[in-house]
């Protein structure tokens, strides 16, 4: 097999990974999703894959629209996601721009999700916000609180550690033809 149909191979099986991860019934992949806070310092929070489109080159994840990742996404919408595979011993790391999708065009996102799922999306006080005791919140599902964060990737670093280890850089800028780089 030729070094570019390798990438290419990997490259598949990479988006495999992610379209079987994303959705319901899934592996329900758990990402690390980074963001620059207002003032320039990284966050990172666990989310968990909800949408995943080889051919956009695009993957999606659900939030609250009041969190405060929101208000970091306005400032600065490069956003940078990471999730392991363990069955596929398989680490992937995409960075791109990020999109907010809410209000009516995320309707049957939302008649798709379980009551309690709703539930995630809308709260009172707002996510992050101080309250007096811990339990000092009330949840409530609320559409309008819903939101779709999508991700159109710039870059992808994919690495298997499956014997021996490989690890591939792929980019939209080089119309996702990839580089082997050393792991
Ligand atoms: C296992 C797990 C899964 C989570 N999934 C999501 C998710 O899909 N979307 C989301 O917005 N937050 C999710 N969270 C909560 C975030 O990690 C984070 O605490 C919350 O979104 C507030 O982040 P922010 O203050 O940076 O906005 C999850 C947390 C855990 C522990």
């Amino acid at each position: 097999m030729s070094e570019a149909d390798e990438l290419g191979d990997m490259l598949a099986r990479a988006w495999r990974i992610l379209c079987r991860s994303a959705g319901p019934g899934s592996d329900a992949a758990l990402m690390a999703m980074a963001t620059l806070s207002p003032d320039g310092w990284p966050e990172v929070r666990m989310v968990v894959l909800r949408e995943a489109e080889p051919g956009a080159g695009q993957v999606a994840t659900y939030i609250d629209l009041h969190s405060s990742k929101v208000e970091s996404l306005r400032k600065s919408g490069r956003v940078a996601f990471t999730t392991w595979h363990p069955d596929e011993r398989t680490q992937i790391r995409m960075a791109g721009n990020a999109g907010l999708i809410h209000g009516p065009e995320t309707a049957a996102r939302w008649a798709a999700l379980t009551g309690a799922a709703r539930l995630n999306y809308g709260q009172a006080p707002r996510p992050g916000a101080p309250i007096a005791a811990a339990d000092a919140y009330a949840k409530t599902a609320d559409p309008d609180s819903f939101a779709v964060l999508t991700c159109r990737i710039e870059t992808m670093d994919v690495v298997d550690l499956a014997h021996p280890h490989r690890r591939a850089l792929y980019s939209r800028s080089g119309d996702w033809a990839g580089q082997w780089l050393a792991p």
